[in-house]
């Protein structure tokens, strides 16, 4: 079932983070889907409602071009009907206000973001606003986003690595004049798998700020792949090399979330799963050539990871609760 990220972020808010994954492909989505119903090795598994989660599909332009956006359409609707027990949101990731019209009144979408924070503020809100307008006609959700995702750096000083950061006074004046319904916040992460140097992490005081300001709000986090060392070293033992890698801190997911970072944004680290599968895959059997062995393991491996981080965002287990929230409210 389709439904807003607005919906999913009633029940969400405060008490965990809906994990937000980005698709390109069929493997992918298939991996994606099992892995929220925790059927781990085939479709025909039973869905297990101790791990089984809420979740978001995220299509980002370049996914939209990679083939054709009509493939990745029909991928996600044969998925919602071989997984009718799936509650997810489709969503537009980084979009320009044309796309994002695009997807509006192409009534498949039910959430998109609108990214004009590279614009300065009043013509960020003012796209912001227009968008907003657009899509609340269609009942569709739209996130903004304000400040500037990017690397900072430890020996940057506090002063100067703080002014990327969301402010949290500009936050309110951007949430109430636009009318978005979710904001993604910059608050040190960046995107990609080189984040942080040495022991940095989250920006728990801004985060906190920012909540303080917009209680009860829901806030997105970009650039939010913890790029397990696990992960890194079975790529780089099979071939790969991809030195001094660092992501967020998985330990500090809940404790963001719990101060109300209701969508978590995780599309390397599933790059990284589909990157060690392939590669380990060719170097353990250098005559293979059947693209369905890398597929099929790589579906399972993406479910069992999808699993690990919905543990970890506190949305496994959720997934009966929130259909009868959306019970109640039909
Ligand atoms: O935030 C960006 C996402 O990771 C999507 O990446 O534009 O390469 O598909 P992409
Ligand atoms: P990562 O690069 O950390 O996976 O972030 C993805 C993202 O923010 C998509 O919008
Ligand atoms: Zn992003």
């Amino acid at each position: 079932m389709i439904v807003t990220t607005r919906e999913l972020f009633e029940h969400a808010y405060g008490k965990y983070a809906v994990g937000a994954y980005n698709i390109n492909n069929l493997e992918q989505t298939v991996g994606l889907f099992r892995g929220n119903l925790g059927k781990h090795q085939s479709n025909n598994d039973a869905t297990d409602p101790a791990v089984a989660a809420p979740f978001i599909i995220q299509i980002s332009r370049g996914a939209r071009s990679y083939t054709d956006k009509r493939f990745l359409e029909a991928i996600i609707r044969t998925a919602e009907e071989i997984f009718p027990e799936a509650i997810f949101a489709v969503h537009l990731d980084h979009g320009t206000e044309e796309v994002c019209y695009e997807c509006i009144e192409s009534g498949f979408y039910s959430s998109v973001m609108i990214d004009a924070s590279h614009e300065e503020f009043e013509k960020n809100v003012a796209i912001t606003r227009r968008v907003v307008e657009r899509a609340h006609e269609r009942g569709v959700s739209v996130e903004a986003e304000l400040g500037m995702l990017g690397g900072v750096e430890e020996d940057i000083q506090v002063d100067a690595a703080h002014a990327c950061l969301t402010d949290p006074d500009q936050a309110v004046e951007f949430v109430q004049r636009t009318g978005c319904d979710s904001l993604a916040v910059a608050i040190g992460t960046s995107h990609g798998a080189y984040k942080f140097k040495g022991k940095q992490g989250l920006h728990f005081d801004r985060i906190r700020a920012i909540q303080q300001r917009l209680p009860g709000f829901p806030l997105v986090m970009h650039g939010a792949s913890s790029v397990p060392r696990w992960l890194v070293d079975r790529i780089n033992a099979a071939g790969g090399n991809l030195p001094d890698t660092s992501g967020v801190p998985e330990q500090e997911y809940l404790p963001a979330a719990r101060l109300g970072v209701t969508k978590v944004n995780i599309d390397t680290d599933g790059r990284l799963v589909w990157c060690a599968v392939h590669r380990e895959v060719f170097r353990d059997a250098p005559e293979e050539f059947d693209l369905r062995t890398p597929g099929k393991r790589f579906m399972a491996e993406y479910a069992a990871f999808i699993t690990s981080r919905n543990k970890l965002l506190g949305s496994a287990g959720q997934l009966e609760a929130v259909r009868a929230t959306l019970a109640v409210r039909t």
